[in-house]
């Protein structure tokens, strides 16, 4: 470690956050470290090694191998609070086209969602409150989860007993955000993300000439039937109080143009931000397609492939993050977002175990050019977001632990 972790007055967020700046070398270069070897869902397997070998650096104790490739830290202090902080370490399938000398070493590989940031606070975070010793006021967890990208990594998280024994009280996260000046926060109230089901439609009729249409049954003919239909799906059934997405990606189908087909299918997303929505739609998608598909002679086949769940922040703990971003950076630096986002982030499923909270930290610069949105292949993050991410976990663990 290049410097000793500095002590602070920790219950001075102007404190923190100037402990947090003075480990900024160190921060940036762990970030930057991570930044140039991004891996994938459930191999991080050296992103993995690093964790463990700093959070060792810094004497924190840790169960590895959690879920695969995740790590879970423990800083126990003297009270009995526990609280939870995670982070994200895995990267996209997507090439770096980034022109600076951190940029990713691995072809076709690239923290293009920040990720990597997400690591290093969290790990900027694990060193100030060790740093603490006895003075931190109960235990907290970090959470260094693999695959938000692909599998929901918290699943495997959750289902290898990270929130049990001891049981968590609250859990926070945060996500880069390329749309906010860095030095900037961004909070939402309750639905933050929604939910994704994957939906596919096969359309099964009866083949034959394309002359003689008499007698088959055409399952293009079908399908134009069943996509019109599932369009009243969100405008009529759906209360027009609610949101909710239903959108079909792909089509294919026929072998010819003389010959009607026989078979069609349609791939689809389902968006929602509310569970119950969630189930009225899915069900409503699936006998609409078989209902419109009998009604023509034909059968659709609906398979529901279910993906991560709306994620519902705590409104408490949300307002908990609001009075601590607002007491480092100023309540006009701290957005209260107005609505919500249709994509989706496994966080989702730590909040519908336990209450808390997952908002978005700046990491704009236009002067420097660091404009592009995440999954851009030239995303990046103004690294002085690092010690604003650092101090806004520690106080919102602290102030959990002190309540
Ligand atoms: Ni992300």
């Amino acid at each position: 470690m290049s410097s000793p972790s500095p002590r602070f007055d920790s219950s001075s967020g102007t404190a923190v956050l100037a402990a947090a700046q003075e480990i900024l070398p160190w921060l940036i270069e762990v970030r930057r470290d991570l930044h140039q070897h991004p891996e994938l869902g459930l191999e991080e397997f050296r992103t993995s090694a690093r964790i463990q070998a700093l959070l060792d650096e810094l004497e924190i104790e840790h169960v590895d191998g959690i879920g695969g490739t995740g790590v879970l830290g423990l800083l126990r202090g003297h009270g009995t609070g526990v609280v939870a902080l995670r982070a994200d370490i895995d990267a996209l399938p997507l090439q770096d086209a980034k022109d600076v000398p951190y940029k990713s070493q691995v072809p076709g590989k690239m923290h293009a969602c920040g990720h990597d940031v997400h690591t290093t606070c969290l790990l900027g975070a694990a060193r100030l409150l060790a740093a603490m010793g006895e003075e931190l006021p109960g235990t907290v967890k970090l959470l260094f989860q693999p695959a938000e990208e692909t599998v929901g990594g918290a699943q495997l998280l959750i289902a290898a007993g990270v929130l049990d024994d001891p049981p968590v009280e609250a859990i926070f996260g945060l996500h880069v955000e390329p749309d906010l000046d860095v030095g900037r926060f961004e909070v939402r109230y309750g639905q933050r993300n929604a939910s994704s089901d994957t939906v596919t439609l096969v359309i099964h009729g009866r083949s034959g000439h394309g002359a003689y249409p008499a007698g088959t049954v055409d399952a293009i003919v079908v399908a134009a039937q069943v996509i019109s239909a599932l369009q009243t799906v969100v405008s009529r059934n759906v209360d027009a109080r609610e949101c909710a997405v239903v959108s079909f990606g792909t089509i294919q189908g026929g072998v010819q143009g003389n010959i009607v087909a026989n078979r069609v299918e349609l791939v689809g997303t389902v968006r929602c931000l509310n569970p119950e929505i969630r189930e009225l739609v899915l069900r409503r998608v699936r006998e609409t397609a078989e209902g419109v598909a009998r009604a023509f002679g034909g059968e659709a086949e609906v398979n529901i492939e279910s993906g991560y769940d709306p994620l519902i922040n705590d409104d408490d703990s949300v307002a908990l993050v609001q009075r601590n971003a607002s007491g480092l950076v100023g309540e006009k630096n701290v957005v209260v977002k107005s609505t919500p986002n249709m994509g989706v982030e496994d966080f989702a499923y730590y909040l519908s175990q336990v209450p808390g909270a997952f908002f978005s930290l700046g990491v704009r610069n236009e002067a420097a050019g660091i404009v592009h949105s995440v999954h851009h292949e030239l995303f990046d993050a103004d690294e002085n977001c690092l010690a604003f991410g650092v101090t806004i976990q520690v106080l919102n663990a602290l102030s959990v632990l002190r309540r």
